[in-house]
């Protein structure tokens, strides 16, 4: 055990060549890995900087398979803001990842029933290899919102006013921000053979120190990441302060 392991960096360049660093490695030990790629600003230099290393040939990810980590409900397919859209163009796109090396995350029909039939595909595919993930401003991991218990499945959510709040940097105001969501559920992110947190900014510095040295429960999701098995924290100095 001993938690996750910390990795400080000086800003948020560094957090990016570091990030994609240790992405490339995964890639290298396991070139079929099963990827969990988030969206948000944290992790876009890093996306950058892997594609960057793509088109060097230095890494090679045309085997891995991406996995959606989380999507709004109630948009229309060429929606702006469809996160699907902000992953193909920052991750799929540049790094040459084929349509059928994606899985997507069900948003219509018997909802319910579509998202047990996603963590049993999961399943059969053996499990996530590798989950890139960032820190919401109140611990959520993906959307999975507090409180979200450890076993937490793929499910509808609601957004909490603060998600909404911060989800307003992306798209302009807090009324162009959607108020439901998919996301990845808790229980199947935490079983990824690998997790990968980046974290950067003063706004995140309360939240990333509660969530791996506060006490670890439901209030705040990613605080379960300190008793998963193997988890990285790339944690620029802004966000982590001079402790
Ligand atoms: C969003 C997303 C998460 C993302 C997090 C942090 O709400 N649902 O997937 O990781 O918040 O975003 P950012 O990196 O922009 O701070």
């Amino acid at each position: 055990m001993g938690g996750p392991n910390l990795i400080v960096v000086d800003d948020h360049d560094a957090l990016s060549g570091a990030g994609a660093a240790f992405v490339a490695d995964v890639i290298r030990e396991r070139p079929a890995a099963s990827v969990v790629v988030a969206t948000g600003r944290t992790p876009m230099g890093l996306y950058a900087d892997l594609a960057a290393r793509v088109r060097a040939g230095r890494c090679d990810p045309s085997r891995i398979t991406a996995i959606q980590l989380d999507e709004y409900l109630g948009l229309g397919p060429d929606d702006r803001r469809s996160l699907f859209g902000w992953m193909r163009r920052s991750f799929l796109g540049p790094l040459g990842i084929e349509d059928e090396r994606v899985v997507r995350l069900p948003l219509d029909g018997d909802l319910g029933q579509a998202c047990v039939a996603f963590d049993r595909e999961l399943e059969a595919r053996g499990g996530l290899d590798l989950a890139i993930l960032g820190l919401g401003p109140n611990g959520h991991l993906g959307f999975n919102e507090p409180p979200s218990e450890p076993s937490a499945h793929t499910r509808r959510v609601r957004l909490s006013p603060v998600t909404i709040e911060a989800n307003a940097r992306y798209w302009g105001s807090v009324a162009d921000v959607p108020t439901e969501a998919v996301t990845l559920g808790l229980g199947p992110l935490l079983s990824a053979r690998t997790i990968l947190l980046v974290v950067s900014g003063e706004a995140k510095h309360g939240i990333v120190h509660r969530a791996l040295e506060g006490p670890v429960g439901p209030e705040v999701p990613a605080s379960f990441l300190q008793d998963a098995p193997d988890v990285t924290v790339v944690v620029d100095r802004a966000a982590w302060g001079d402790a």
